[in-house]
């Protein structure tokens, strides 16, 4: 529990000043002026007397009871003795302010070690260093050096970086956007983002939770706090670095480790935490989420008094996957009734430039009153006649009578202020063009979505793990960290995964012995050897050989440019397999990820995979909607469905393969890396059949 954060009885503010250019004079300044009613100790000891007519002290065991928070703002060097005495003294939390750790090198990092130490050892909890504060807006606290206390609302957000939050504070103030709590957590040496996310899940006064990070602590344990808490409330977040240089400047930043982006996306959706792409697109999507009811569906209706506006509003509708409403005949008359005969009674209904306020009024309540509209967008343009301020009372009081979310894009600048403000004391969020008004209504769909779906199961599989762990042994004793295709088939022929039949051929009369065994349908032959990997490029494949005389030939060319590709090359033989005919090739991988741990790949095989990029993402463990998930996210999951003239293929096959290489991957968290290239996939009914595999370990 956090509350102690939050509605602390009493509190020490270390390094009060008197010099009002001092932030440990703003500090305390902000806690007195943000209304708080609970005891307040200024600590400092050079500091005679009183400060902001608070009596101060020289340490914080002078104080007479021990303060239920301390806000720490002293030099860094300073900052560990302090703490100790906070711990002696019985504080709870401490918010500790000072910069001077993890993110500046060395000696700062060793520093962070320490103060976290001490932390436990006295069982407090911290938030920071190096962090800008707390604020609860609902409890009248501000323990930060931010500006101003933002208006009240229901928003919480959450940010790593402090300058980014008093930007946003900032922000919020001019634009009448109310938060219920604000933390910059800074280097999280105690209290991370996953802390904050349960606790703000729990929180009454929260309804919408937004985060701001450049990388999570931990990300096993964030996907599941996530998961948890958006069952209950939105969790909205922006993860700046996705960029490769991007990432170099966040580990300088706050020296957090930048996971991949293609992780964060998988473990964003995996946990129903709905991403934004920029803080403006964070604070659009809080804005619906904390003031408007979910929709229902998908079907969007527009009202607006201008035509250019509503077609960009329309095809917003479309990109977004969207549906346009269907207005229908009744609602259409009832509207021709009191609108010009010029006026379009479809969606998007268009009242004319002319329109006034009651028309508004009544339009709106018409076709929010539609069983076909979900969600509806009130677009506005300042025309000569337009009452303003006027319409949007209108506007917001007629969505009051319904539980469906209403959005408005009352578009222009300076003549629109009045109007913006009405729309946002009475909780219609309004958004300066139509698009991403419609983009909001998107998220808040989605979510609803996510929400209601089923999140299936992680399911085990019946295995035979001890083949696998004598063959990893095997691997380790040889003084090797990768296993090829053959001991790569092995582990997935144990965990239940079908794999091509192979023979390991010495010489040509073994090869010619197995062709009679394969029972003379076309072989395939292949290049075995230790020293070389990528068996295609050394010349080592050769694929449909029916007769005596084509496995006489491939036999003596795969020998011949393995030796010029690598001449001192072991060549431990060539394998003889059945060719799998009429196969569509799909890859399946597993990588891992510096901060979520295994990250399951899925895509076509062959040259797509490189060329195109076609590829989806989950963190494992996967359950079995997350793999159905996975192959359906693909651009080219049609050509698995059934295109042209190839037949529906073994889509569920697939998905079972998933989620065993998911379960091989939480059982043997030594695999460093692995793929199935190709997985062949045929017909629906006929299953999947393993061809190549390869594995690498970290042993
Ligand atoms: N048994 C088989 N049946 C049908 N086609 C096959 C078979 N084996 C291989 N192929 C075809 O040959 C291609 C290359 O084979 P394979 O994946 O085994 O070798 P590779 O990819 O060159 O080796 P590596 O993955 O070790 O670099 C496959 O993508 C597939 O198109
Ligand atoms: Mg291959």
């Amino acid at each position: 529990m956090l509350r102690r954060f939050f509605i602390p009885e009493s509190i020490a503010v270390i390094g009060a000043s008197k010099h009002p250019d001092k932030l440990g004079f703003k500090i305390l300044k902000n806690v007195v002026d943000g209304g708080y009613k609970g005891k307040v100790y200024p600590v400092n000891p050079s500091a005679e007397g009183n400060i902001l007519n608070l009596k101060s002290y020289k340490s914080i065991s002078e104080i007479p009871s021990p303060p239920d928070l301390a806000i720490i703002v002293i030099p860094a060097r300073a900052v560990l003795n302090v703490v100790e005495e906070c711990g002696k003294k019985r504080v709870k939390g401490l918010i500790v302010i000072s910069a001077g750790f993890k993110e500046v090198g060395e000696e700062g990092k060793k520093r962070e070690e320490a103060l976290k130490e001490i932390v436990k050892k006295y069982g407090m909890r911290m938030i920071g260093p190096n962090c800008l504060g707390v604020i609860d807006v609902v409890n009248n606290l501000n323990a930060s050096f931010a500006f101003d206390m933002p208006p009240k609302g229901k928003i919480s957000f959450i940010t790593q970086s402090g300058a980014l939050g008093t930007a946003v504070l900032d922000w919020a103030a001019k634009e009448d956007i109310g938060l219920s709590k604000f933390v910059s957590f800074g280097n999280m040496a105690d209290v991370s983002e996953t802390d904050l996310i349960e606790e703000f899940g729990e929180d009454p006064e929260t309804r919408v939770i937004l985060l701001y990070m450049e990388g999570v602590k931990d990300g096993k344990k964030f996907i599941e706090t996530a998961r948890k808490v958006a069952l209950k409330k939105p969790i909205i977040m922006v993860k700046s670095g996705k960029s490769t240089a991007g990432s170099k400047a966040v580990s300088s930043h706050t020296g957090s480790l930048a996971g991949s982006d293609n992780a964060y996306n998988a473990a964003l959706k995996q946990s129903g935490v709905i991403r934004a792409n920029s803080v403006q697109e964070l604070f659009d999507y809080a804005m619906a989420f904390s003031c408007q009811p979910a929709p229902q569906g998908k079907r969007v209706a527009i009202v607006t008094n201008a035509g250019g506006p509503a077609v960009m509003a329309t095809d917003a509708i479309e990109t977004e996957g969207l549906i346009p409403a269907i207005i229908s005949e009744k609602t259409k008359t009832s509207l021709r009734e009191f609108l010009s005969p010029a006026a379009n009674v479809h969606n998007p209904v268009d009242i004319l430039g002319d329109a006034l306020a009651d028309t508004y009024g009544k339009a709106m309540d018409l076709v929010l009153s539609e069983d076909g509209v979900d969600a509806v967008v009130a677009i506005l343009t300042p025309q000569v006649v337009t009452q303003i301020p006027e319409s949007a009372e209108k506007i917001a009081d007629v969505a009051r009578k319904y539980k469906k979310p209403v959005v408005a894009s009352f578009m222009g600048g300076k003549r629109m202020e009045d109007g913006v403000k009405v729309l946002m004391k009475k909780g219609i969020p309004n958004y300066p063009f139509p698009e991403r008004a419609v983009s909001s209504i998107k998220a808040m769909v989605n979510y609803k979505e996510w929400k209601e779906k089923k999140k299936g199961e992680i399911q085990r599989f019946d295995i035979d793990r001890a083949k696998v762990e004598k063959i990893i042994e095997n691997v380790k004793k040889s003084g090797r960290k990768t296993a090829g295709d053959i001991e790569g088939r092995e582990i997935l022929a144990s965990y239940g995964i079908k794999i091509v039949e192979s023979f390991l051929a010495k010489n040509i009369s073994e090869c010619k012995e197995y062709l009679k065994k394969l029972g003379g349908s076309p072989v395939v032959m292949k290049l075995v050897s230790p020293d070389i990997l990528h068996k295609t490029e050394a010349g080592g494949v050769k694929v449909g050989l029916s007769s005596v005389k084509d496995v006489e030939t491939a036999f003596k060319e795969i020998m011949a440019s393995a030796k010029s590709y690598k001449k001192d090359a072991v060549i431990e033989g060539i394998q003889l397999q059945p060719l799998i005919q009429g196969g569509t090739e799909v890859i399946i991988g597993v990588s891992k990820d510096p901060q979520f741990g295994h990250l399951l790949m899925f895509g076509l095989g062959g040259i797509y995979v490189e060329l195109l990029k076609d590829v989806s993402f989950r963190v494992i463990p996967v359950t079995d909607v997350d793999a159905g998930e996975m192959i359906e996210e693909i651009k080219t999951a049609k050509m698995l469905k059934g295109f042209r003239n190839i037949s529906e293929r073994d889509i569920s096959a697939i998905k079972d393969v998933l989620v065993r290489i998911s379960q091989l991957c939480v059982d043997f968290p030594e695999i460093e890396e692995m793929d199935i290239n190709p997985l062949m996939v045929l017909e629906k009914g006929k299953g999947v059949i393993a061809v190549d595999a390869r594995f690498s370990f970290n042993i």
